[in-house]
């Protein structure tokens, strides 16, 4: 085991900064691995040093052994120790942070006792339930602090001094600012999940500002499935002495997940699209769309062909956001069209297909998005679409994951037969859209907001008199 020796925190220098992610304890060495692999098969959750009342939680989740993250991880959160955290998506990250975390609270209960803080708001929901599931016997309070919600209600919850909360930066910055009597002075442990995301340019500011004003003698826990390899990135997060626990040494796609890509034209990408949809009928398919604006459009355009097809992006309200993943959570609709909003961390067992409708510019983004299935050991598939102007990206990813993906299997002339009926679904989405927009414009004529594509189905059944509705049975 090596250490980020002398690593002091905030704004210290690393002695070697090109070799941050060698330098730490490096967990994940064979030669230094704690106990032979049969062992750590057979090892509990009271092995790992968890009390007996949250092993109970864990039980009743149906968790019957620790993950492999979770057995590197918990014994040395327990030990006190700050934790870089590297493991593949789906592989209990949520729990190797959160049961260390209860087990400190129950042994030194406290109010605002810890900060988790995540890139996006349903990611914060999905932290909060799975901490108040471990943690419901113990009556763990918790609060969600995210933005696009009242932020009064927040006030009021925050009032009440949960144990731990939960947050996305700016909006823990707002409370942090104007809620008379909140403040995080006393925190002991300060959780960044998704850290490499959190440590990433576009929450700088907040960040920066949330650590001024929590104390320094906390304990940081840092989890991903990809981490940043940037000193200067992990140094923002002011670790002291940290240990790396690495279940894998380089980011790997889950074993259990299939991968494939699609080489097409541009134009035929809505066509190849359906064509997968009707092949794998009967999954539950999460798609990823690189706009707001192409998540919308697809959406309208895959219902219009009869599929149950719903959005899910940042220029949503977050209500209709909510609603979107509850209806997909809940099997109500089997499509769910997302941005990378919906990328990282999001848990939905169902999942069975993940297509790149858009292939992602971020290779690292490529590893969270597959990861939304084959996850905690089902299997699962990917199709990436990769269109003539998006080799160079494809090749980046491969050589990120250390793979080179097959060709998922397509008969064109299949295909080709779909084309007509798709440039149809293809000109309602887009009056769809249009008046859509229009309606934005002009809020006063549409009090309720229509980013629900059922919203426009209205529209689908004056122009096409619902043609299209009883067209193609899915
Ligand atoms: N010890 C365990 N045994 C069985 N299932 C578990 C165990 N720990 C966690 N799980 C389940 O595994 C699933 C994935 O866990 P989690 O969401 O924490 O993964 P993750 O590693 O954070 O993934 P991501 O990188 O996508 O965020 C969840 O449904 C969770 O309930
Ligand atoms: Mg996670």
């Amino acid at each position: 085991m090596t250490t980020f020796t002398g690593v002091p925190r905030a704004a210290d220098p690393f002695p070697e900064p090109a070799n941050d992610m060698a330098a730490p304890e490096e967990h994940d060495s064979p030669s230094e691995a704690p106990q032979p692999a049969v062992e750590e098969e057979t090892k509990t959750f009271k092995d790992l040093g968890v009390t007996d009342v949250l092993c109970e939680a864990c039980d009743q989740l149906g968790w019957t052994k620790p993950t492999k993250i979770q057995i590197e991880a918990i014994p040395l959160a327990l030990q006190g120790r700050d934790i870089i955290g590297l493991a593949e998506t789906g592989s209990g990250k949520t729990g190797a942070f959160a049961l260390p975390i209860l087990n400190a609270l129950l042994e030194t209960p406290q109010r605002l006792f810890a900060l988790v803080l995540t890139p996006t708001r349903e990611l914060a929901f999905q932290i909060s339930e799975q901490f108040e599931a471990l943690g419901s016997s113990i009556g763990v309070q918790s609060a969600v602090i995210v933005g696009g919600i009242d932020s009064m209600s927040q006030s009021l919850a925050l009032a009440k001094k949960p144990h731990i909360v939960i947050a996305t930066p700016g909006r823990l910055i707002d409370h942090l600012e104007n809620t008379k009597g909140f403040n995080l002075r006393a925190l002991k442990y300060l959780v960044m999940d998704e850290a490499d995301r959190i440590l990433n340019m576009d929450f700088e500011t907040e960040v920066d500002k949330i650590l001024k004003v929590i104390p320094r003698d906390r304990k940081t826990l840092l989890f991903s499935a990809t981490m940043t390899k940037k000193v200067q990135k992990l140094q923002r997060a002011a670790l002291k002495n940290p240990v790396k626990c690495a279940v894998s040494s380089k980011y790997q796609t889950v074993e259990k997940l299939q991968q494939y890509y699609l080489f097409i034209p541009s134009k035929f990408k809505d066509t190849y699209l359906v064509y997968i949809l009707n092949e794998l009928a009967g999954n539950s398919f999460m798609i990823f769309c690189s706009t707001c604006n192409n998540t919308q459009r697809t959406a309208l355009l895959l219902r219009n062909l009869g599929f149950t097809a719903i959005p899910l992006h940042g220029q949503m309200s977050q209500s209709k956001r909510l609603g979107s993943l509850n209806k997909f959570k809940a099997k109500a609709r089997s499509i769910l069209l997302a941005t990378d909003v919906a990328s990282r961390g999001l848990d939905i067992p169902h999942v069975d297909v993940v297509v790149n409708f858009d292939i992602p510019t971020h290779s690292k983004d490529y590893i969270h998005r597959v990861g939304r299935t084959a996850r905690a050991g089902r299997s699962g598939k990917s199709i990436t679409f990769v269109t003539q102007y998006d080799v160079e990206l494809f090749q980046r990813i491969e050589q990120l994951i250390g793979k080179k993906l097959p060709v998922f299997p397509t008969q064109d002339d299949e295909v080709m037969m779909l084309t007509e009926r798709v440039t149809e679904a293809q000109r309602f989405a887009r009056m769809e859209l249009r008046e859509h927009g229009e309606k934005k414009k002009r809020p006063r004529e549409a009090p309720g907001d229509n980013d629900d594509t059922e919203g426009a189905i209205g529209v689908r059944n004056k122009v096409a008199g619902g043609k299209m509705k009883k067209r193609k049975g899915r």
